[in-house]
Order: C-alpha cells, then sequence, then structure tokens
C-alpha cells in the first residue's frame, strides 16, 4: 500500500458460505498484526444501517451501497474493512468494487448441498419449506464473482487455510517486515 489508505476486503458468498467466519478469523489476525480493522457484516448492518430493508433486488443493491459508503469512509482514514455481506447480484458488486481503491473481492465458496446441510440458523429448511421468500439460493438468484481476487472453497479448506489466503493478497506480512 502506497498511502495510508486502508483496504476494503469485500467477502460475498451465499448464506452459511462462511463469510462471518472468515471476516471475524482474519479480523483477529489482522488485529494481532496491528493492522485498524473493522467488520461490517450484513446481519449487523442489517440491524441498524439498514434497519427494514428487504431482499429484492432493490432493496439489497441498496443495502450494499450502503456499506460500500461507510467501508470507503473508514478505509479513507486507515482502517482495513471487512466487509461479509451475501451482496448476489455481480453489476452492482463490480460497480461499489470499482469505486473503492485497491478493492479486494473474496469468493466464499461453498455448493448449495453444503450450506444447505450447514444450515448454520435454520434458514435453508425454512426457505425451502417455503416461509422465506427471495432466499438467495433457493428462490433469488447468486451472481458467483468471474474473477474474484481470493476464491475460498470453504468445504476444502480450514478456516486457518482461507485466512492465510486473504491475509496473502492483502500483502500484510511485507508491509510490516
Ligand atoms: S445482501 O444480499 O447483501 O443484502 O444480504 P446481507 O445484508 O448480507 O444479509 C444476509 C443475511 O440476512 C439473513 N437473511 C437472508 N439472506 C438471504 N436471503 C434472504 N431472503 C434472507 N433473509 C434473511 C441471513 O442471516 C443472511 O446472513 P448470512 O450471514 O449470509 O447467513
Ligand atoms: P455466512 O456468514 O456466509 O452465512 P457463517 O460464517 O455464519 O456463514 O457460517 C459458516 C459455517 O461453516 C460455520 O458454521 C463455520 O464453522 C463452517 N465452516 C466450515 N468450514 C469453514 C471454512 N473453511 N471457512 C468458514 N466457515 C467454515
Ligand atoms: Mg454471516
Amino acid at each position: 500500500m502506497s498511502d495510508a489508505s486502508g483496504r476494503v476486503v469485500w467477502l460475498t458468498g451465499l448464506s452459511g458460505a462462511g463469510k462471518t467466519t472468515l471476516a471475524r478469523a482474519v479480523e483477529r489476525e489482522l488485529m494481532t498484526r496491528g493492522v485498524p480493522v473493522e467488520v461490517l457484516d450484513g446481519d449487523a448492518v442489517r440491524e441498524h444501517l439498514s434497519k427494514g430493508l428487504s431482499f429484492t433486488r432493490e432493496d439489497r443493491d441498496t443495502n450494499v451501497r450502503r456499506i460500500a459508503f461507510v467501508a470507503g469512509l473508514l478505509a479513507k482514514h486507515g482502517v482495513t474493512v471487512l466487509v461479509s455481506a451475501i451482496s448476489p447480484y455481480r453489476d452492482t458488486r463490480d460497480a461499489v468494487l470499482a469505486e473503492l481503491p485497491n478493492a479486494v473481492e473474496v469468493f466464499v465458496d461453498a455448493p448449495l448441498d453444503v450450506v444447505t446441510a450447514r444450515d448454520v440458523k435454520g434458514l435453508y429448511e425454512k426457505a425451502l419449506r417455503g416461509e422465506i421468500s427471495h432466499f438467495t439460493g433457493v428462490s433469488d438468484p447468486y451472481e458467483a464473482p468471474l474473477a474474484p481476487s481470493v476464491h475460498v472453497k470453504t468445504h476444502e479448506v480450514t478456516v486457518e487455510e482461507g485466512v492465510a489466503l486473504v491475509v496473502e493478497s492483502l500483502g500484510v506480512e511485507r508491509e510490516l517486515a
């Protein structure tokens, strides 16, 4: 990094793919390295900044743009920002990432059968019963990144291996060496 700005690390993927787990683990790792870091997680953002927004395309895009706006402000002041949000629409992701200098896109990837089996919050069971509309991967689209900076297949690697892939992509070791 040539200036004092932080980086935005944008983790996108299906519900249950491991975005929150990976973001929190990367956060811990960066904190131990003395890097100022914040997490903007979809669930927390929807509880506060985006309360009341639905899961229509329009509201998801509004949510993603709000997250990008806040991430940009934090990064400008030297904070590395880990965004963990489904952010399912490629065009919208591409547009907001293009506005964030040196942003890193991380595809947190696991097949639908794996995330359905994990069903961390019981949401897939409800969605498959038709009790949740617009559920990503079940009744709503997810458009995978075509050329992510980092591709973490969480059904194939451990959390620690995923953390290493993300941290390596930031070049943090080189900077502190
Ligand atoms: S988005 O698409 O970026 O605006 O979504 P995000 O803000 O990340 O919110 C995703 C979390 O909301 C819960 N949830 C749903 N996800 C997908 N589709 C539907 N319909 C839905 N309803 C509720 C769920 O807890 C998501 O969190 P994760 O961490 O992805 O499981
Ligand atoms: P998301 O935020 O994408 O919905 P979560 O992080 O809440 O996903 O849930 C992912 C689940 O998958 C957790 O129970 C986590 O322990 C598990 N998991 C298994 N392997 C991995 C991995 N390599 N990376 C991240 N999560 C993993
Ligand atoms: Mg999550």
